[in-house]
C-alpha cells in the first residue's frame, strides 16, 4: 500500500446521515446506498487522488465515450461485520486483480491495489454502521469504472472515472428457480468479453433473460457458441451433482473467473466431495436426468451465494430435479459453510477474509 496515496485522501463527509431512515429489515438488492462513495479521476495519463463524498449524481458530457461506445467495468464483492463489531472482505484481491483484467480487456487503464483495496477499506470505515451483525447480513460492494472523455469517436478513452458504492444487503431465500437451456442466444463468444465483467455483457443478456421469463424460467443456462456445452446461469457459474460428483465448467473466454466458484471448488474439496473441472456437455445433463442420476443444479455468485434450481427446460421439454433432503444438498451444505466462513461464524483456513 503506498501510504502517500491513502493520507492525501480527500474526504468531505455529509452533514445529514440517511441512516436513521434506512429499513434494514426489508432491504432490496442493490436499490440503495450508503452516505457517501468512493471516486479517482484518471487524466493525463495517470489516475489522481481518492476522494471520498457524499453519495451523488455523476455529471458528464453527454458525448462522454461511455453513452456512446459501453466503455465500462465493474466488480461486485461484500463485506460482513463479525460479532466483535469488525469487518471483514472476502478474497477482495481476486476482484482487484479481475478488474484489472477487466480494464485490460476493454482497453482501459488498470488501476493500483492502494486505490483500489485501500481507499475501498477507508470509505467501509467511514461507514461502518451501515455493515449490520448477524448471519445474512452484509454490504455489497459496487467497484465501477467508466470512460469519460467527451468526443463520439470510437477509440478507447484518455480520461476515465473510477467509483465504488455501498449498498447493504441481506440475504433472502427465494426459492429454487426453474431455467432454461439457451439453443439460440449467447452471452460471450471465444475471443469475446464473456470473461470481463463489461457492463456490455449484462445489456446483451437482457433481451434473452426477457423472452425466457416470459416463457416462464428465472433465467437462463448459457451455452457455449454451439450450443453443446453448459456455461453459466444468469449472471452466476453453474454446478451440477450427478450421482456424487459435483461438475463445473472450467473458465474461459466465455465464462467469468467467478469468485465465489473458484472458492466453493475448494471448500467442496475441503468437504470431501468429489469435484470434476470439466466442460458440461447439454447431452449429458439430459441423460442424467432421464436416468435419475442428476441430483442437483446450482448457481454461484456473490449476491445470491448459492441458487439452487428446480428444473430446467431445453427445447420443448421440461425436466424437474428430484427432491433432495436439505441435509443431504450439496449445495445447501456449501452455502453453509461458505456463509458462515465469510461471516467469521467458522475458522478460515484458507485465509480467504481480510480485516477492514
Ligand atoms: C456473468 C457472471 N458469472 C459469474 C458471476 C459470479 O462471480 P462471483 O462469484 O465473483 O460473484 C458473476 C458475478 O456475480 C457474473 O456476473
Amino acid at each position: 500500500m503506498d501510504l502517500n496515496i491513502l493520507n492525501n485522501l480527500k474526504l468531505t463527509k455529509v452533514t445529514d446521515s440517511k441512516i436513521d431512515s434506512f429499513d434494514f429489515e426489508n432491504v432490496k438488492f442493490g436499490a440503495k446506498f450508503t452516505d457517501h462513495m468512493l471516486t479517482c479521476e484518471y487524466k493525463n495519463g495517470e489516475w489522481g487522488a481518492l476522494e471520498i463524498k457524499p453519495y451523488e449524481p455523476i455529471t458528464l458530457d453527454p458525448s462522454a465515450r461511455v453513452f456512446h461506445y459501453g466503455q465500462a467495468i465493474f466488480e461486485g464483492m461484500k463485506a460482513y461485520k463479525d460479532e466483535n463489531s469488525d469487518i471483514w472482505l472476502f478474497r477482495p484481491d481476486e476482484n482487484f486483480n479481475r478488474f484489472n483484467k477487466s480494464a485490460t480487456r476493454l482497453a482501459m487503464p488498470t488501476i493500483d491495489e492502494t486505490r483500489f483495496i485501500g481507499g475501498l477499506k477507508e470509505l467501509i470505515k467511514i461507514e461502518n454502521q451501515w455493515v449490520k451483525k448477524g448471519l445474512g447480513n452484509s454490504l455489497y460492494i459496487r467497484p465501477f469504472m467508466i470512460a469519460t472523455e467527451s468526443g463520439v469517436i470510437a477509440s478507447p478513452s484518455n480520461e476515465f472515472l473510477f467509483c465504488i458504492l455501498l449498498s447493504p444487503a441481506k440475504s433472502y431465500y427465494s426459492g429454487k428457480i426453474k431455467v432454461q437451456i439457451a439453443d439460440y442466444f449467447s452471452r460471450a463468444a471465444n475471443g469475446g468479453i464473456g470473461a470481463a465483467k463489461a457492463a456490455g455483457n449484462y445489456s446483451a443478456q437482457f433481451y434473452p433473460t426477457k423472452l425466457a421469463q416470459e416463457a416462464g424460467y428465472n433465467q437462463i443456462i448459457w451455452t457455449d457458441s454451439n450450443h453443446t456445452h453448459l456455461e453459466e446461469s444468469g449472471t452466476m457459474n453453474v454446478f451440477f451433482r450427478i450421482n456424487d460428483t459435483l461438475y463445473t465448467a472450467p473458465t474461459s473466454d466465455r465464462i467469468l473467473d467467478g469468485v465465489t466458484r473458484k472458492s466453493l471448488i475448494v471448500l467442496a474439496q475441503h468437504l470431501g466431495y468429489d469435484v470434476k473441472i470439466e466442460p458440461v456437455k447439454v447431452e449429458n445433463i439430459i441423460e442424467a436426468a432421464k436416468n435419475g442420476s442428476l441430483k442437483e443444479i446450482f448457481g454461484a455468485g456473490t449476491a445470491a451465494v448459492i441458487n439452487q434450481m428446480e428444473g430446467f427446460a431445453y427445447k420443448d421439454d421440461y425436466y424437474e430435479l428430484p427432491n433432495v433432503a436439505d441435509d443431504e444438498s450439496y449445495a445447501l451444505q456449501l452455502k453453509n459453510e461458505l456463509t458462515k466462513l465469510q461471516n467469521k461464524l467458522i475458522a478460515d483456513p484458507f485465509n480467504w477474509t481480510v480485516k477492514v
